[in-house]
């Protein structure tokens, strides 16, 4: 692998010592020597960090709580004009990625990772792929890290995402013009649930969501704002009445908004879990 391109940019490693005590370094080295890192295979690696880099992902990338690589596809790409893609057989529009400069590329990008995919997962952004939600990024977020392919046409080589075990995974059912946004939506939805990296306020946001409902609605000051009053009930300081309140307007909402959610929290609710 010693002429093999390496990944281009790296980021969440060299910062650890610059950023972080000596005496919480000393608590927790194993974490720290084994953070959680994304391996991005793109056309554009201009594109990362991207929104990653600010707020709390961004300070937890500069605290080397999560790392990232990205890998030029180009790199990988066929004679004088590093092609990448070709026509699609059997006819069509568009291009298609080419299996043995993906497979490069996803070779070059496994270097050093774990075999046993349930560790670390490669993935394809397309609006083909199976549903991204909660539970995926709880799984993703119990392994050492993943392999992101970013596409940016009308595919890829079916015959390398069977090679390598690639799993397909489309953020919502709407077609974006490449797998960058999505791969960014799915990093960050992933390392928020890292230990430590946003603290409790996560793993409370996630409890809610686990209960498979939406969100209440929320208020704050001023007590009145157009004509609009606060909902009684949220100051009356009655917590058991709150508590009520909150749960009956999550439910409204969620039999309202999304039927498919609210069938399958009564399925469970059935179920006594
Ligand atoms: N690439 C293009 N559209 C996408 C989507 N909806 N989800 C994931 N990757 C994509």
């Amino acid at each position: 692998m010693s002429d093999a391109p390496t990944p281009s940019r790296s980021h969440g490693r060299l910062s650890i010592a610059a950023s972080l005590k000596p005496r919480v370094l000393m608590e927790e080295p194993a974490r720290l020597a084994a953070a959680w890192r994304a391996r991005i295979i793109t056309l554009f690696p201009e594109a990362f960090p991207g929104i990653l880099g600010l707020s709390l992902t961004g300070r937890a990338l500069d605290e080397g709580k999560w790392g990232y690589d990205t890998i030029q596809l180009r790199d990988f790409g066929i004679g004088k004009h590093r092609n990448v893609d070709d026509t699609p057989a059997g006819g069509g529009a568009g291009m298609v990625l080419r299996p043995d400069v993906v497979g490069a590329a996803i070779e070059t990008a496994q270097a050093g990772t774990p075999r046993d995919r349930a560790l670390w997962p490669i993935l394809y952004m397309s609006p083909r792929g199976k549903p991204f939600d909660q539970a995926m990024a709880r799984r993703l977020a119990g392994a050492q890290g993943v392999t992101i392919l970013c596409g940016r046409f009308e595919g890829v080589d079916e015959r390398v995402l069977e090679h390598y075990q690639v799993e397909e995974v489309s953020i919502g059912d709407f077609v974006l013009t490449g797998g960058e946004l999505a791969a960014q939506v799915l990093i960050d939805a992933t390392i928020r649930l890292l230990p430590g990296v946003l603290g409790n306020q996560a793993s409370t946001e996630e409890e809610s969501f686990s209960h498979g409902l939406l969100e209440h609605p929320q208020y704050t000051r001023p007590a009145e704002w157009q004509g609009r009053a606060i909902p009684e009930v949220l100051t009356s300081g009655h917590h058991g009445k709150i508590e009520s309140w909150r749960r009956e307007m999550s439910e409204e909402i969620t039999r309202a908004r999304r039927p498919d959610l609210w069938e399958a929290h009564i399925s469970q609710q059935k179920k006594g879990k």
